[in-house]
C-alpha cells in the first residue's frame, strides 16, 4: 500500500516537473520572441532616423557622406581601442547620426562661404543639443544621445554645448570628435577646398593633446592606414581578376 502510495507521489512529481519545464522552455521562447521584436523596433528607429540624416544631406551638398564615413570610422576606432562590441556599435550609430541637429539650421547658414554672423554661430553650435533632443525617446540610445551632444567637447575646454575638458568628455564623443575632424578636413567646405591626407594627418598631430585625445588621434590613425591598405589591395585584387573598371549598373 505504502509502496502504490510512494509510486502515485513520484508519478505527480514527474509530471509536475515536466508541465514546469514545458513552461519554462516556453517562457525562453517567449523571451527570444520579443528579444527578436525589441532589435526589429531599435532597427526601424535607426532607418528612421537614418532618413532624417539623409534628408540633412540632401540640405547640404557639401556633407554628402559625411555622416556614413564618420560612422565606420567611429566604429572601427572605438573596436581598436579595445571596446565591447555593443559600445563600438552605439558609438559608430552615434557617428552617424552627429550631426542630425543640423536639421534645424537654415540652408542659408550651412551653406554660407562667408564667415557666419555671431547670431548665426548661436544657430550652427544649437545643433549637438537639438540633436541630442532629437534621439532622446529612445531610451537604448542613450549613450548615443550623450555622444551627439558632446561631439564638439574639446580637451581644453574650447569647445561646445557645456566648455567640458579633458577626461570630462565622454570617450564616445572623443572618438566621433576625431573622425569628424579628419572627414572636415579632407572634404570641400563652401570656404576653402579639401585638404590632402597627409595635411590632415599632420593638423590631427598638431591637436592630440590639445583640443583632441592622443590616444584616439593614434588609434584613428593606425585604423585609416588600415583601411586604405585594404582599399588598395582589394582594388589590386579586382585589376588582376579583370574586374577594375567595368561600368557601375
Ligand atoms: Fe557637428
Amino acid at each position: 500500500m505504502a509502496h502504490d502510495l510512494a509510486a502515485v507521489a513520484g508519478d505527480d512529481l514527474a509530471m509536475a516537473y515536466r508541465r514546469l519545464n514545458a513552461a519554462y522552455q516556453q517562457t525562453l521562447r517567449y523571451a527570444e520572441d520579443v528579444r527578436r521584436l525589441y532589435q526589429q523596433v531599435q532597427r526601424s528607429i535607426y532607418q528612421s532616423l537614418l532618413g532624417l540624416a539623409n534628408a540633412l544631406e540632401a540640405k547640404d551638398p557639401y556633407t554628402r557622406g559625411h555622416s556614413e564615413r564618420v560612422g565606420t570610422w567611429s566604429r572601427l576606432t572605438a573596436v581598436a581601442l579595445g571596446l565591447a562590441r555593443a559600445e563600438a556599435e552605439t558609438i559608430g550609430r552615434a557617428g552617424l547620426l552627429h550631426d542630425i541637429g543640423k536639421i534645424g539650421v537654415p540652408e542659408a547658414v550651412l551653406q554660407k562661404r562667408d564667415r557666419l554672423a555671431p547670431d548665426e554661430w548661436t544657430q550652427m553650435q544649437r545643433h549637438p543639443l537639438v540633436g541630442a533632443q532629437i534621439v532622446a525617446p529612445f531610451e537604448f540610445f542613450a549613450a548615443g544621445a550623450i555622444t551627439i551632444r558632446h561631439h564638439h567637447e574639446r580637451l581644453d575646454g574650447s569647445g561646445y554645448p557645456d566648455g567640458l575638458e579633458g577626461p570630462a568628455i565622454p570617450l564616445g564623443a572623443r572618438i566621433v570628435a576625431v573622425a569628424d575632424v579628419y572627414d572636415a578636413l579632407t572634404s570641400d567646405r563652401p570656404y576653402r577646398a579639401a585638404l590632402t591626407h597627409a595635411a590632415a594627418v599632420e593638423q590631427l598631430h598638431a591637436e592630440a593633446g590639445r583640443r583632441l585625445d592622443a590616444e584616439v588621434v593614434v588609434v584613428f590613425l593606425e585604423t585609416m592606414r588600415e583601411l586604405q591598405e585594404e582599399t588598395r589591395r582589394v582594388g589590386a585584387r579586382a585589376a588582376l581578376s579583370g574586374t577594375a573598371g567595368a561600368p557601375a549598373r
